[in-house]
């Protein structure tokens, strides 16, 4: 079913009371492919890891748990997705930042690890989100990128193309090398039109200058 445009601006940028309602409907729709994400990064106890696009933090318990004593920060532009996560963390050790992806509050190679899980259909510059994840990751950390692509012809019909953009592969793949990431793409969702693709990149040693 098409999901109205109103709702799908709730995704983007949640707020007021529907919003709040669309926090506590994706923190279940969307758990499973958060978990696949988490489990490829194959996270240790100490770790620092950064979910970027965090909606209402469920992640985050998670990644507490699989890297206890490292540092979990979860980031969203939405001032409501932040409070939803920031009451979700309250019992376990956890930060919460209203930011955007293209401009995160983090010193350089702050972190080991990243995950992004449906938040690129947002962006309007896909390879200036991609370096500034870079830019706050580790030489040689990771960051899991899971997304639907334009080949998931149920979610491009469900969702309204002026607020979700759906990129072919190669236009996701081709901006994360440019911003200096080596790409893999994972083998449990490879190649299955209507599941997200579930990319893992891993920060080169050697950054790549812009052109
Ligand atoms: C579909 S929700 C997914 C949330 C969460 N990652 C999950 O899997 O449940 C998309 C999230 O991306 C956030 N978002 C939108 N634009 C963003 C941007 N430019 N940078 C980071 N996050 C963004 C929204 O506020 C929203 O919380």
């Amino acid at each position: 079913m098409r999901r109205p445009r109103f709702i799908a601006e709730q995704a983007r940028c949640a707020e007021g009371p529907l919003g709040r309602f669309i926090a506590f409907v994706m923190a279940r729709e969307t758990w499973g492919h958060n978990l696949r994400a988490i489990e490829a990064l194959d996270i240790r106890p100490g770790e620092s890891v950064l979910d970027v696009g965090c909606g209402p933090g469920r992640s985050l318990a998670e990644l507490a748990r699989r890297a206890q004593g490292g540092r979990i920060v979860g980031a969203d532009p939405s001032k409501l997705m932040a409070r939803v996560a920031t009451r979700r963390v309250r019992k376990f050790q956890a930060e919460i930042v209203v930011a955007s992806a293209a401009a995160l509050p983090f010193e350089d190679g702050a972190f080991d690890k990243a995950l992004c899980v449906h938040v690129i259909y947002f962006w309007n510059d896909l390879e200036a989100a991609f370096r500034e994840i870079a830019r706050v990751l580790k030489p040689g950390g990771r960051l899991a990128l899971l997304f639907r692509t334009s080949a998931d012809e149920a979610a491009v019909r469900a969702f309204p193309a002026e607020v979700y953009r759906f990129h072919v592969l190669s236009d996701v793949v081709a901006p994360l090398e440019a911003a200096g990431f080596a790409v893999d793409v994972h083998d449990a969702l490879r190649g299955e039109h209507n599941t997200p693709m579930l990319l893992i990149a891993a920060k080169r040693r050697a950054s790549i200058p812009r052109q």
